[in-house]
C-alpha cells in the first residue's frame, strides 16, 4: 500500500525562549525535525509534507528534497486544521501523521504500525504519569470508542493510563471526510485531530492500536530543558549501542555522537569525546580524553591522545595523534605518522614515518616519508592574497624554528639549519641555512639601569 507522511510542525514553541523555530532546535547536532524526517524517509513514503507555521523560511531552507513539501498553517488552528493542510498534497492511499517535536520515534515503531493494512491505526502508550496527554477511551470488550483531551476530560476518564501518542496511520480517503466534519466545540476551540477516532467508530472503519517499543520514542520537546533530557535518552541510547558492539567506554555517560559513528574492533573512547558528521575507528583505534573529531577517517591502530580536535581528516594506521593537536580539512597522515602537541595541520599530507612532534603550523604541505619536521616550524602558505605550496621530500629534516615561506620545496634528504627563513628551494641532500652568522662580542656589558635620583 502506498503511504505518505505528514509531519506537523507549526507550533511556535513559546517555551523555547528563542527566536528559532522549535523544530530547529537541535538534538544530537541535527535538528528535531531532521530526526523525525529520517524516521519518515526510512518507510519510503511518496511524499513527506512538513506543515510549518512559525520561522517557515528556516525550515524550507534547511531542508531537500523531491519528496519534500511544504504547507504554511496560518493561523494555527489544531491539529486536525494542521494535517486539513496537507490534505490537497496527499495522493498515497495511506497516511502516517508524525510531529516535528517528538524527535526520538523510532523507525522500528513506524512500520510496526504501517505493516497494520487496514482501518485506522493509533500509536498508543500506557504511562505513570498520562497528565497532558490524551486519553484512549475503550468500550467494554476493549474497542477503542474515541480520545478525550485532559481539558475535556472526565475524572475517571483523566484516570485512564492509555494514552494517545498523536501518531497514526490512516486511510487517506477516510481522513479527509473525517476531517471534514470535526469541530472545534471543545475546551480549546481547536479543531482537534484525535476527533477523527469517535468518526472512524461511528461509520465502522476498524480501529488498531499499538505500542512504541521504548516509552521515551514518544517524548516531545516542549523546553530547553525537555530537549535537554532528550539529549541526554539519546546518548545514553548511542553508547549502549557502541557498547554491545564490542567498544570499550571509559564512562558511557560522557560520550557525545552528533552523527554516526562507527568502530572496528577493539576501539577505546576515553571520557568526553565528541563526535561529529560521519566519523570511522579502525580496528584497534584508542582516543583520548576530550577529543572532537567531526568527519574523520582514524585508521587501525592509531592513537589519538587527549585534547584533540579532528575535523575532515585522515590518521593513518599506527599513527600517533596528540595531546593537544589540530587537525584541519584536508589533513592527510599516513601510516606511523606522528604530529605532536601544539601542531596545527591544514590540506597537509605526512608521508609514512613522518614526525611534526611540537608546536609547528603545517598548511598546505605535501611532505614525503620519514621526514623531521623540528619544533616550531612553520610554513607560511599565505601571501596575504593567495595560499601557497609546499613540498618536501622524503628524508629532509627541518631544523626548528625555520619558516618555509612558500611556495618553495625542500629536496630529498635535505637539512635546514634550525631557525632559518627559507624562501627559494632548498636542494636535495645538502644543508641549507639561511640565517646570520653567530658572533659573540668581547667587552659587550649589559645596559644597566639609571640610579634614581630626586625628581
Ligand atoms: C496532542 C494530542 C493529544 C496527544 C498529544 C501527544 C490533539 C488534539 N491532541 O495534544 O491527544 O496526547 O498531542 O503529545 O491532537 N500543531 C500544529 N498546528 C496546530 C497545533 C499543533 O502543527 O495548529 C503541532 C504542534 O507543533 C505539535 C503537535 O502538533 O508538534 C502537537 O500539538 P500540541 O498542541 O502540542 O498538542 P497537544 O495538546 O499536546
Ligand atoms: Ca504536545
Amino acid at each position: 500500500m502506498t503511504l505518505d507522511v505528514v509531519i506537523l510542525a507549526a507550533g511556535k514553541g513559546t517555551r523555547m525562549f528563542s527566536a528559532t523555530p522549535k523544530v530547529m532546535h537541535r538534538l544530537a547536532g541535527q535538528p528535531l525535525l531532521g530526526h523525525v524526517m529520517s524516521a519518515a524517509r526510512a518507510l519510503r513514503p511518496q511524499h513527506v509534507v512538513v506543515v510549518y507555521g512559525y520561522g517557515g523560511e528556516q525550515v524550507r531552507e534547511t531542508f531537500r528534497g523531491d519528496d519534500l513539501i511544504f504547507v504554511q498553517q496560518e493561523p494555527q488552528l489544531g491539529t486536525g486544521h494542521a494535517v486539513q493542510q496537507a490534505l490537497p498534497k496527499l495522493t498515497a492511499q495511506r497516511t502516517l501523521v508524525l510531529y516535528g517535536d517528538v524527535p526520538l520515534i523510532a523507525e522500528a515503531t513506524l512500520s510496526q504500525a504501517v505493516k497494520v493494512e487496514e482501518g485506522l491505526v493509533l500509536i498508543t502508550a500506557s504511562v505513570q504519569e498520562p497528565a497532558g496527554y490524551g486519553r484512549i477511551v475503550r468500550d467494554g470488550t476493549g474497542a477503542v470508542v474515541q480520545i478525550v483531551e485532559e481539558r475535556d476530560a472526565t475524572s475517571a476518564q483523566k484516570a485512564i493510563a492509555e494514552i494517545n501518542t498523536g501518531i497514526i496511520v490512516a486511510p487517506t480517503e477516510k481522513l479527509t471526510s473525517w476531517l471534514s466534519k470535526i469541530r472545534d466545540d471543545n475546551a480549546q476551540r481547536e479543531y482537534y485531530l484525535t476527533d477523527i477516532v469517535a468518526l472512524a467508530v461511528a461509520d465502522g472503519t476498524p480501529i488498531h492500536t499499538t505500542q512504541p517499543a521504548d516509552q521515551f520514542e514518544i517524548l516531545g520537546v516542549n523546553s530547553k530543558r525537555q530537549l535537554a533530557e532528550l539529549e541526554r535518552i539519546y546518548q545514553r541510547q548511542q553508547a549502549a549501542r557502541l557498547l554491545e558492539r564490542g567498544v570499550t567506554l571509559a564512562d558511557p555517560a560522557r560520550i557525545d555522537v552528533r552523527g554516526e559513528l562507527h568502530c572496528g574492533q577493539d576501539v577505546t573512547i576515553d571520557i568526553d569525546c565528541v563526535f561529529e558528521g560521519e566519523v570511522h575507528l579502525g580496528s584497534g583505534v584508542s582516543v583520548g580524553a576530550h577529543c572532537v573529531l567531526k568527519d574523520a577517517r582514524i585508521e587501525a591502530g592509531a592513537s589519538i591522545l587527549p585534547f584533540c580536535h579532528i575535523e575532515g581528516a585522515q590518521v593513518g594506521a599506527h599513527a600517533r595523534v596528540g595531546p593537544y593537536a589540530r587537525l584541519r580539512p584536508g589533513t592527510v597522515l599516513s601510516e606511523h605518522a606522528h604530529v605532536g602537541n601544539f601542531v596545527e595541520t591544514k590540506n597537509a599530507t605526512l608521508g609514512k614515518g613522518s614526525k611534526a612532534n611540537h608546536l609547528s603550523y603545517l598548511g598546505d604541505a605535501t611532505i614525503g616519508r620519514d621526514v623531521n619536521i623540528g619544533a616550531g616550524t612553520i610554513t607560511c602558505n599565505y601571501d596575504g592574497a593567495n595560499k601557497h605550496q609546499t613540498i618536501i621530500g622524503d628524508g629532509a629534516f627541518i631544523g626548528s624554528d625555520s619558516q618555509l615561506v612558500a611556495p618553495v620545496s625542500v629536496g630529498p634528504g635535505a637539512t635546514i639549519g634550525a631557525g632559518s627563513t627559507v624562501t627559494r628551494d632548498a636542494p636535495p641532500d645538502e644543508l641549507t641555512v639561511s640565517r646570520a652568522k653567530q658572533v659573540s662580542i668581547k667587552g659587550w656589558k649589559r645596559p644597566a639601569k639609571k640610579p634614581k635620583g630626586p625628581a
